[in-house]
């Protein structure tokens, strides 16, 4: 079959007549010989068998892992086909789960790095490993009680593939993954599972700055063990680049890297990030976005969007730890951050202090309780004139949206990881808010994941 387009979840699809095809991992330009999988009345799901004629813009992956990581699901496509697939992919969404049509869209945003941007990756242990289908061929059996570490494939939370070198990284992560899972090996100590919820080795979590030279690593296992944090510890004689070097351990049940206890072994117990002239100090479980440079790029848009005079009172909902309140705040006469993580709350005040930066203040509060329009906020704060929204994958709770239109700011920029849940709450607001321009930011080179900003202003007289 051809394929014609990319959907979104980077599925190329073909088409016969009304009859739709999702084939995974084929891209637009090729003719392939797919397995139906999945059918439905009007679509099907299938495998990608063979290509059979080459796409022009298909580009040789530079990932040994690529087949079966699915992380980087868009590797093997030329970057730039990657921007103009994502962008549409935005203007359709909402076009077709908005009804939105008369708004510019602007081209994607390029990322700044298209490797290594990445400055965060949280690795887990696992007993058994993910074996190729070249493997199964060659007739390679691999131990059911090893000491692999990466990441989880698709789907499966018994197994990580044992990654070697991750392209989305700094290559000073994938060697102190390889020393780390060194000392896994020697140490005998078995990995856990969440399985029989029992073993030592958990997670490695590796934090790399990219406006500094910071760099943290926390290993996390079941218990403390004084021999392993000996050995651990002997990684900051190999790797002077680390410091932040901490032990943590976890008692929690799910496949979460949230440490309980950390231990610091070396170095100090934050890092510190700079976006702009700002900086922020990041402990072991802080929310950061994960790609610095580009993140300054997103919040260049924001502010841009906001067309701040200066003197306007701004509520930036769910705010993590701060870092859009204080890269607007030099525009803004007043910033009001909400946020529902206590730590990250915590982060934003502490973050402002470090900063200078006496116009914001923040908000502890979950923001499905209608906390907005509460009278103590408005008495407090005032009404906003500009809203900066960035809330989660799943978009805002229907109450949000009502508290939004009635506290009527100005002016709303949305900054959305989600097209489709940005299309319906976008459908939502546009009853009393004019959608002016979407402005897609590509923050995940390689995976099917975009960010879009959105500006809209009040077109009703309050
Ligand atoms: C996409 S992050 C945005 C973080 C921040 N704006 C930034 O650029 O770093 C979404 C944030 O929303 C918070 N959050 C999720 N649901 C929430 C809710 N119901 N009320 C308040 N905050 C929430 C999360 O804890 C997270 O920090």
């Amino acid at each position: 079959m051809d394929i014609e387009s990319l959907a979104f979840g980077a599925k190329g699809v073909a088409r016969y007549e009304d009859f739709v095809v999702f084939v995974d991992g084929a891209l637009p330009g090729q003719k392939v010989l797919a397995k139906i999988i999945k059918k439905k009345k009007n679509h099907a799901e299938a495998r990608l068998q063979k290509v059979i004629r080459q796409s022009p813009d298909y580009r040789e992956p530079v990932c040994v892992h690529f087949h079966e990581c699915g992380g980087c699901s868009l590797q093997h496509y030329q970057y730039k086909k990657q921007l103009k697939v994502k962008e549409e992919q935005v203007g359709e969404t909402l076009q077709r789960l908005g009804g939105l049509n008369s708004f510019e869209l602007i081209p994607a945003l390029p990322s700044v790095e298209i490797f290594h941007y990445r400055n965060k990756m949280e690795f887990s242990f696992a007993r058994q490993r993910w074996i190729t289908e070249a493997e199964i061929a060659e007739g390679i059996h691999v131990e059911k009680n090893g000491h692999y570490l990466g990441l989880h494939a698709k789907g499966f939370f018994e197994k990580v593939i044992d990654i070697q070198t991750c392209h989305l990284v700094k290559p000073v992560v994938s060697e102190i993954l390889a020393a780390v899972r060194d000392i896994a090996i020697d140490s005998k100590l078995p990995v856990y599972s969440t399985r029989d919820h029992e073993g030592f080795w958990r997670f490695l979590i590796i934090r790399t700055c990219h406006n500094t030279d910071d760099l943290m690593v926390n290993v996390v296992t079941s218990k403390y063990d004084e021999q392993i944090a000996e050995k651990i510890k002997s990684l900051s004689s190999h790797f002077p680049q680390i410091t932040s070097l901490l032990y943590s351990t976890t008692a929690n049940k799910a496949s979460v890297a949230f440490t309980e206890q950390e231990v610091l072994l070396a170095g100090k117990n934050t890092i510190i990030e700079k976006l702009g002239r700002y900086q922020f100090e990041i402990s072991a479980n802080s929310f950061f976005q994960t790609n610095s440079k580009q993140a300054e790029r997103l919040y260049d848009v924001v502010l841009d969007y906001a067309d701040f005079t200066g003197n306007e009172i701004v509520y930036d909902l769910y705010c993590g730890a701060g870092t859009i309140s204080l890269y607007v705040s030099d525009y803004a006469g007043q910033v009001v951050g909400f946020e529902a993580i206590e730590s990250a709350v915590k982060d934003a005040k502490r973050n402002s202090i470090l900063n200078g930066v006496r116009n914001c203040e923040f908000v502890l509060g979950d923001l499905r309780d209608q906390l907005l329009d509460t009278k103590d906020i408005i008495a407090r704060y005032g009404k906003p004139d500009v809203m900066i929204i960035d809330p989660p994958r799943s978009g805002m709770h229907p109450k949000t949206v009502k508290s939004i239109l009635y506290l009527q700011p100005e002016r709303i920029v949305y900054v959305s990881c989600n097209p489709a849940t940005l299309a319906r709450d976008l459908k939502e607001l546009a009853q009393d808010y004019q959608l002016i321009k979407v402005q897609p930011v590509d923050m995940f080179p390689h995976t099917a994941h975009i960010e879009a900003v959105a500006q809209l202003t009040r077109s009703i007289n309050g």
